[in-house]
Order: structure tokens, then C-alpha cells, then sequence
């Protein structure tokens, strides 16, 4: 499929999604929004593709769902097509890790689109917001609900109840970022983790990811459980094997995804 508000690199096994509405600041129209999820539907069967990668400019990741289109729209055209609905599911639904690279505005759908991938590196003109309510409406893809769990009632309900921007230094203080980078560096930062994270063991990648994200769906003995026989299966594999002997030999191991 030949995309238009999408624009795909490959850098070796790390796929680099960058965002491309330049005139709209990124805005997520139904149009990008369903070239996203079908270019990370692509990528999570494609074994060449380890780690993904995605940005937006240097103003802008994306400056929220796209108002222009969402202008006319009833409560019945939003209701009776669950409106991006299934575009979120399938983002966020991606089995392989998938890193938000963020320089400008996250606004809106463009800071809930951040929060659905595994972590967020951000460049240090980052601005993070829900400013969905100075529009008479409110966040629709997550963000009520990421947003609280990763930074916490206080300062999310008052980003969503006044609309205010947060900047990275907040954001990093908060925990909605990993880390800030100088913004003409962010894109490099971005693929050198995803390269790190592409040299270890696509099977201890996938079920750390797992566990990981069951801290967020599930009670914390579920999780643990979850966690542990996640832990224990990893002994059944080559790569254990392999790690374990690479390490007492003091050699760098050779994963083989086995
Ligand atoms: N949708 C559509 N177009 C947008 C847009 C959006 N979310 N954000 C920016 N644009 C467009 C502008 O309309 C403008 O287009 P024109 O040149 O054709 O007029 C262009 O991008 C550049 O924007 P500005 O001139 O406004 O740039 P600025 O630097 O002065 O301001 C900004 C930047 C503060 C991000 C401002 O553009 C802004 O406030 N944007 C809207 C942010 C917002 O409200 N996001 C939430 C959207 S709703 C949502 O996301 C719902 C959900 O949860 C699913």
C-alpha cells in the first residue's frame, strides 16, 4: 500500500514511521490514522522489522485528531462508526516495541497516539497536552485514561479540566517520558535505543512488553503471576542459553529469536 500522510524509513531491522501532514501540524485524520494502523498491523507480521519508531516534525508530533474533519460530525457519525475506535485498537495492539519520538506539540490525539506506544523520548521543545476541552468536547483515544495512570489524578485531570500544556522538563519529572534529548538529536537517540533494544532476544523483547503492560490491565497478583510464568518459559529457550554462557564467558551473546 503506497501511503500519503505517512512516510516509512528502514534502517536495517528498526522501521522509522514519521508523520507527514506538514500543513496540518500532523492532525490525525481518519485518512493518517488508518495508514498508521495498517503500516503497524504490516509491521508486527513482518519478521525483518524489530522495533518501530514513531515521529512527527521537529514542531510538531501531532497537534490532535483533526478538528477540520471532526467539525460537522453528529453525535450518531461519531457514535455509529466508533470513531478511530478501531484505529487505537490496532496501534496499540502492536506486539513489537514501539518508541514515540516526540519534538513540538503532542496535543490532544497526538499526545494520546504517544502514550499508546511503549515509551516516549522527547526532545526538549516537547509540549504535551489534552486540550480537548477548549473545543466543547473531551480526549477520545485513551487519554482520560493513560494519561491519569502514567502521571495521576492531580495533573491529569487538571491538564484535561484546563487544557494546559505541559512541557518536557514536566514531563519527564512526571514519568510520561523516558527522557528529553536536544530536538536536532531526537530522531538519532530514537533509532540508536530502537537498535539496542533490536539486539536482544525477540522473545524476551516480547514477553517483557507483555509483563510490562500487564501492570496496567490487571490486579498486581495477576500481574505477578503473569510475570513469573512470562519468566519461567524464557527458560525453555536457546537464547537462555545463550545470554546466560555469553555472560560467564564474558563474551557478547548471539541471539537467534530460538
Ligand atoms: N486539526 C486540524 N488542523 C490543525 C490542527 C488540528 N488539530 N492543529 C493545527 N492545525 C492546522 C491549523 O489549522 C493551521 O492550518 P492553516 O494554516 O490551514 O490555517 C496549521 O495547522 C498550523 O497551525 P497554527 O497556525 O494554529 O499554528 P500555531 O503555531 O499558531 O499553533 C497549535 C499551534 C497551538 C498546536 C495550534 O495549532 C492548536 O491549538 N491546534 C489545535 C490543538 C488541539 O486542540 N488539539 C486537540 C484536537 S481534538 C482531539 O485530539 C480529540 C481526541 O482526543 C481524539
Amino acid at each position: 500500500m503506497a501511503y500519503k500522510t505517512i512516510v516509512i524509513e528502514t534502517n536495517d531491522d528498526v522501521e522509522l514511521i514519521r508523520l507527514n501532514r506538514p500543513d496540518a501540524l500532523n492532525a490525525l485524520n481518519s485518512e493518517l490514522l488508518g495508514e498508521l494502523a495498517d503500516a503497524l498491523t504490516r509491521v508486527d507480521g513482518d519478521p525483518k522489522v524489530r522495533v518501530v519508531v514513531i515521529t512527527g516534525s521537529e514542531k510538531a508530533f501531532a497537534a490532535g485528531a483533526d478538528i477540520k474533519e471532526m467539525s460537522e460530525k453528529t453525535y450518531a457519525d461519531m457514535a455509529l462508526t466508533d470513531f478511530f475506535g478501531a484505529e487505537a485498537n490496532a496501534i496499540s495492539r502492536v506486539r513489537k516495541p514501539v518508541i514515540a519520538a516526540v519534538s513540538g506539540y503532542a496535543l490532544g490525539g497526538g499526545c494520546e497516539l504517544a502514550m499508546m506506544c511503549d515509551f516516549i523520548i522527547a526532545s526538549d521543545t516537547a509540549k504535551f497536552g489534552q486540550p480537548e476541552i477548549n473545543l466543547g468536547i473531551m480526549a477520545g483515544m485513551g487519554g482520560t485514561q493513560r494519561l491519569t495512570r502514567v502521571v495521576g489524578k492531580s495533573k491529569a485531570m487538571e491538564m484535561h479540566l484546563t487544557g494546559r500544556f505541559m512541557d518536557a522538563e514536566e514531563a519527564e519529572r512526571s514519568g510520561l517520558v523516558s527522557r528529553i534529548v536536544p530536538a536536532k538529536k531526537l530522531v538519532d537517540e530514537a533509532l540508536a535505543t530502537a537498535r539496542k533494544i533490536a539486539e536482544k532476544s525477540a522473545i524476551s523483547v516480547a514477553h517483557t512488553k507483555e509483563s510490562v503492560n500487564r501492570a496496567y490491565e490487571t490486579t498486581l497478583s495477576e500481574g505477578l503471576l503473569f510475570e513469573r510464568r512470562a519468566f519461567h518459559s524464557l527458560f525453555a529457550t536457546e537464547d537462555q542459553n545463550e545470554g546466560m554462557e555469553a555472560f560467564l564467558e564474558k563474551r557478547e551473546p548471539q541471539f537467534r529469536d530460538k
